[in-house]
């Protein structure tokens, strides 16, 4: 830290474009104030939302530093910061901010300020603690930490605190795509026991879903996706069927493996037309949940009949209903048990390396990336 500014030299990954490859850039970090915590983040996993946000479906201003599946160990806290300490291992995971009825009712997921708290790019005056070294300021906050970083600031309460007994490098994708898969199975949709589960996309968030579905006892778990690599593994992790969605009509499909319908769904493609195909392979009072993140505007549509007739319902789910305190050491717990092996999805990079987790993201290559930092 330089004692002239209170400033940190850290480096960066910046989206300056859409479309355009992540520029690994120094950078400078202001302290903690507040509530706020100065974490070393060790690895960062890559989220599809990332790339998402890289490309303006969703408009955060830009030049931006993204990542928000950050995992580290806590440096320095700010003066209001009450139950972490430097050297605590934490999991960063979103904002929220804590006193509107949704948090108050325990659905942070739902902040009614969740969108300028995640993607504002800057806290609530506009304000980034983040610039280039020429002084440049960058766009931060990104799901109040902007972890494609070696350093990061969080706020108290969206740094989870983890056991010190578990790789903490493998840990970051628990605060996003992992904790969304698995609490909208867990927590939104409460998936039964002997019940059946259908996932629309085998990627990171689909295939945590049916890791999930195992934990809670669905006995027909089937996972839908166009890559066949990513199908196969879905069998290793406990799917009963599998269908390649570019070789079968998916409705039919599922009514033959089922019966009658799946009694739950979760669409994360972010497709409207496989969002319409799960709805229609609903059973009658069966569930589907949408996590995946389309571009804003985008419209899907469904006979109002078989929805009202049927007592189906269609249910829109943020990070998986997750309160992070409570649901990151569960997670973290079934783990340990080797109930819920997520470690199998991941493939480790170098932050240098992130455009080339990007494509192979993309790709269907990795499922998912975690960047780690050099050692600093
Ligand atoms: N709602 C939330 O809180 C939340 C949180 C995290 C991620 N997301 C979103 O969830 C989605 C999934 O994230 P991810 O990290 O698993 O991404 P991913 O790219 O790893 O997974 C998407 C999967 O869908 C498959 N797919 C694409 N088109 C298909 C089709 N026509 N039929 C069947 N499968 C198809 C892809 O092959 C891929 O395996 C993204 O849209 C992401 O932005 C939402
Ligand atoms: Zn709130
Ligand atoms: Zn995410």
């Amino acid at each position: 830290m330089s004692a002239s500014t209170g400033l940190h030299d850290i480096t960066v990954a910046v989206a300056r474009a859409a479309q355009q490859p992540f520029t690994i850039e120094p950078a400078r970090i202001r302290g903690p104030q507040g509530d706020e915590v100065l974490v070393r983040v060790v690895a960062t996993g890559l989220c599809h939302t990332d790339l998402i946000v890289r490309d303006q479906y969703y408009p955060v201003p830009l030049p931006a530093v993204l990542g928000h599946e950050g995992a580290g160990i806590v440096e320095q806290v700010g003066p209001n910061v009450k139950d972490l300490k430097a050297g605590d291992h934490v999991v960063l995971t979103y904002g929220a901010c804590g006193h509107c009825n949704p948090c108050a009712s325990g659905h942070k997921a739902y902040c009614k300020d969740f969108y300028p708290l995640n993607f504002g790019g800057s806290d609530a005056h506009g304000h980034t603690a983040l610039q280039t070294s020429e002084g440049e300021p960058l766009h931060d906050h990104f799901f109040a930490q902007s972890s494609f970083a070696t350093y990061a600031l969080a706020r108290e309460h969206n740094a989870i605190k983890v056991p010190t007994d578990t790789p903490l490098e493998l840990l970051g994708p628990l605060g996003c795509g992992i904790q969304t898969g698995a609490g909208a199975v867990i927590n939104s949709m409460k998936v039964l026991p002997g019940s059946s589960f259908v996932a629309y996309g085998a990627g990171a968030v689909g295939l945590s879903a049916v890791m999930a579905a195992c934990v809670a006892g669905a006995t027909t778990i089937i996972a839908i996706d166009i890559v066949s690599s990513r199908l196969a593994l879905a069998r290793e992790l406990g799917a009963t069927h599998t269908v390649n969605s570019r070789e079968a009509n998916i409705v039919e499909a599922v009514r033959e493996i089922t019966g009658s319908g799946a009694d739950f769904a979760l669409e994360s493609t972010g497709r409207p037309e496989v969002l319409e195909a799960g709805i229609e392979a609903l059973c009658g009072l069966g569930t589907i949940g949408i996590v995946g993140a389309p571009k804003l505007g985008t419209r899907a549509s469904f006979d109002v009949n078989n929805l009202l007739l049927g007592g189906r319902s269609i249910r829109g789910i943020v990070e998986g209903d997750s309160v992070p305190q409570v649901f990151i050491p569960q997670l973290v717990r079934l783990y340990q048990q080797g109930r819920f092996p997520f470690d199998r999805l991941v493939k480790f990079y170098s932050l240098e390396q992130i455009n080339q987790a990007a494509e192979d993201s993309t790709k269907g290559v990795t499922l998912k990336p975690i960047l780690r930092m050099a050692a600093n």
